[in-house]
């Protein structure tokens, strides 16, 4: 059977499902424009802001978890903030991207103050570019949230229903709300984000996080003149509650657009995700640490689990496996069964071979 890779998600057509997370990914129109070459479906570009001058990085900036035996880095903490690119030049490089690759698809990553005219104006700014897209940035867990960006709104239902609002407001393109999965339950900023308009929702962003302590200096990493603080976690490490997450989301909002990720390497964790619920997925991490050139390989990987299971379309496995959660009374109950079940067949297979060895010993008695 013929597979067919191309999604349509929130009312944009992807060739195939794959986007590069917002991050160093897609930092500028040169890099987004290789990944498009290479065959990504889309890309979210790198958060922008109206005024990057307030945006100032420290190095270093990265911190890595590596296996303890062979080295690979199982997670990945930053404490990056959003791009600090100028406005014009971003707007300027969106359009470009949009002329060069009309067919590609390119959503822009904003954020902004808890000011309604500086989302209003971000939001008509970036659109008149071009993009097919918005993704809301209300999940930055770490600098941002001392300027009541990024992870202070997302963690709030109220200021995520409310930003949206306004958002919703001006926007003409789809809107999707990217969500911080530092909450106790994100169920409640996914619905305050619906009711604010979202038409789509991203998750997650990256976990906060200390990813160690230096023990020769005691101080802890990514030590910044002798000081840090807790950053973003991402990469493999994270995927197990990314994908709880979505699992909630989905079960809660059933149908509505999910963008997964956090921690996809492969074309069999983006199926996870597929699975439990998102008709897109992104990746950031696995990219930094592989290369653009992955896209090969998740392409391949999903066509061939398509091909395995019969499925022809995305569509036709989004959310297949969210009906197997339950309760955990229930799991002690369906196993309460099973093993009543197997012992039952057990008696029945005891009397049937006794019925058997009569009926042989009555032959043989013959
Ligand atoms: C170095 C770095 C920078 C990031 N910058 C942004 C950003 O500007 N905006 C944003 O929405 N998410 C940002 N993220 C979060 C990712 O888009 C993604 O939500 C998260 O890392 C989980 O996915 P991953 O494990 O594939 O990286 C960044 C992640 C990393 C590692």
């Amino acid at each position: 059977m013929a597979t067919e890779l191309s999604v349509t998600s929130t009312r944009i057509r992807f060739d195939n499902p794959f986007l590069l997370g917002s991050g160093p990914p897609g930092t500028n129109a040169r890099v987004i424009a290789k990944s498009y070459d290479l065959g990504w479906g889309g890309v979210v570009c790198k958060t922008i802001s109206l005024d990057a001058s307030k945006v100032v990085n420290t190095a270093p900036r990265y911190g890595k978890l590596e296996a303890r035996e062979t080295g690979e880095v199982v997670g990945f903490e930053n404490i990056e903030l959003i791009s600090d690119r100028d406005f014009d030049s971003w707007r300027r490089e969106l359009r470009e991207l949009k002329r060069d690759y009309p067919h590609k698809v390119l959503i822009a990553s904003i954020m902004e103050e808890y000011r309604k005219e500086a989302w209003q104006e971000i939001v008509r700014a970036i659109q008149e570019t071009g993009v097919d897209g918005l993704e809301l940035n209300l999940s930055c867990p770490h600098g941002l949230p001392e300027r009541r960006m990024g992870m202070a709104m997302g963690e709030d239902p109220a200021l995520v229903r409310e930003v949206v609002a306004w958002v919703h407001e001006v926007a003409t393109i789809p809107v999707w709300a990217k969500l911080t999965p530092n909450v106790g339950n994100v169920v409640d900023p996914a619905t305050a984000a619906l009711e604010g308009g979202a038409d789509g929702l991203s998750l997650i962003n990256t976990i906060l996080s200390i990813v160690g302590v230096n023990l020769a200096t005691l101080r802890p990493m990514p030590t910044v003149e002798g000081y840090t603080v807790p950053g973003g976690y991402s990469g493999q490490a994270v995927r197990p509650i990314a994908l709880r997450h979505v699992m909630e989301v989905a079960r809660a909002h059933p149908g509505v657009a999910l963008s997964g990720m956090g921690g996809i390497e492969t074309g069999g964790h983006a199926v996870q995700f597929m699975l439990l619920g998102a008709s897109t997925v992104q990746v950031c991490t696995g990219a930094m640490l592989r290369g653009y050139e992955i896209i090969a390989e998740l392409k391949d990987e999903l066509s061939r689990f398509m091909t395995d299971h019969g499925f022809g379309r995305v569509a036709d496995f989004v959310g297949k496996s969210l009906p197997y959660f339950t309760t955990h009374a229930d799991l002690v109950g369906r196993q309460a069964a099973a093993k009543e079940a197997r012992a039952g067949k057990r008696h029945r297979d005891d009397e049937w071979q006794g019925a058997i060895a009569k009926e042989t010993d009555a032959l043989t008695a013959k």
